[in-house]
């Protein structure tokens, strides 16, 4: 059997296979089911300092292609998140990555000094939802200048490694990642959902969602993060998650490939719940043994070679 484990800034994840943002990281015990499972890592779902509501339902639909969310990124606040990170930390499975979130630059570092009490392994910076635009504009991972400036607030302010969630909805995704390693960052996420999209109901000519627009995700998205992820990579020195449409282990390995050294997972879970992972660690280790490939790191941008 291949070695599956992977080093990333640092820190070492048992398999690639990471629990994206916003799917089953709110609560200890969903991150704790998701890493008894079989992923690698899990990331919590965004915290904000105080608490947040998000949009009214229905807030997602999904087909066979592609999923939609405008889930509106609600939180309870620090408080709250505090205690279920401690409860995952204290049985800690598997390396932990607190995601957070802020409305503008300036206001990530007071929750960036909270989470970083917690001691999670990384801390991942959500600069990217497309889903709430009507309420704080366009995203900061939109503004090269924006990234910089929170990317270097943050590194102030905390002593883990910090990844940028990226936005795929920019003109110039490779200068927007350029910029965040510039600035200091240990890693980047690639990427948040796409649009906002928009799904329609034929009978009332309404859009589905009672926020009319979401932010789209699963398998009809992959080819597109593939590309990107593949630009990145050849562009920048520091580490990427390449998250996407992952729903196989497959499509986990044709990530890597393209240069991300993990793989995030989020939407895949609506399909075939945490069980999944377990099922694409298995077609995994058949793919690398038929080919006979002992550590998975070395298929890591292999594209690029
Ligand atoms: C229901 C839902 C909620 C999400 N919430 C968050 C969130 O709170 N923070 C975040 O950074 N990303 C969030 N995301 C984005 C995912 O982490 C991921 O980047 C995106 O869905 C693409 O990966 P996938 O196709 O594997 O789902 C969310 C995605 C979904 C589907």
């Amino acid at each position: 059997m291949a070695n599956l484990k992977v080093k990333f800034c640092g820190v070492e994840f048992p398999n690639p296979l990471v629990l994206a943002s916003g799917v089953m990281g709110v609560t200890a015990a969903g991150l704790l089911k998701t890493a008894r499972a079989g992923a690698g890592g899990v990331t919590t779902k965004s915290i904000w300092l105080n608490e947040h509501v998000g949009h009214k339902n229905p807030t997602m639909i999904g087909t066979e292609h592609y999923f939609i969310n405008a889930v509106g990124v609600p939180d309870a606040g620090i408080e709250k998140a505090q205690e279920e990170m401690a409860k995952y930390l204290e049985k800690h499975h598997v390396p932990l990555i607190a995601n957070v979130m802020a409305k503008a630059v300036e206001d990530f570092e007071a929750v960036v000094k909270e989470v970083t009490k917690l001691n999670p392994d990384l801390i991942e910076i959500n600069l990217s939802c497309p889903n709430v635009e009507d309420e704080f504009g366009k995203p900061l991972a939109c503004s090269v200048i924006k990234v910089a400036e929170v990317v270097k607030l943050v590194k102030s302010c905390t002593d883990k490694p910090v990844i940028v969630k990226m936005s795929p909805n920019v003109e110039d995704h490779v200068g927007i990642a350029l910029a965040a390693e510039k600035a200091g960052a240990d890693a980047l996420c690639c990427f948040n959902t796409f649009g906002p999209g928009l799904v329609m109901d034929l009978e009332t000519r309404m859009p589905i969602l009672a926020n009319k627009v979401g932010g789209v995700s699963g398998p009809g998205i992959k080819p597109l993060v593939l590309k990107m992820v593949n630009d990145i990579y050849k562009a920048v020195k520091i580490p990427i998650i390449g998250t996407g449409g992952v729903i196989t282990g497959n499509d986990a390995l044709e990530m890597m490939m393209c240069g991300a050294s993990l793989v995030g997972v989020g939407t895949m879970v609506y399909y075939n719940d945490v069980a999944g992972f377990a099922e694409m660690t298995t077609q995994i280790n058949g793919w690398l043994d038929e080919h006979g490939i002992t550590n998975i790191e070395d298929i890591i941008g292999t594209l690029q070679r």
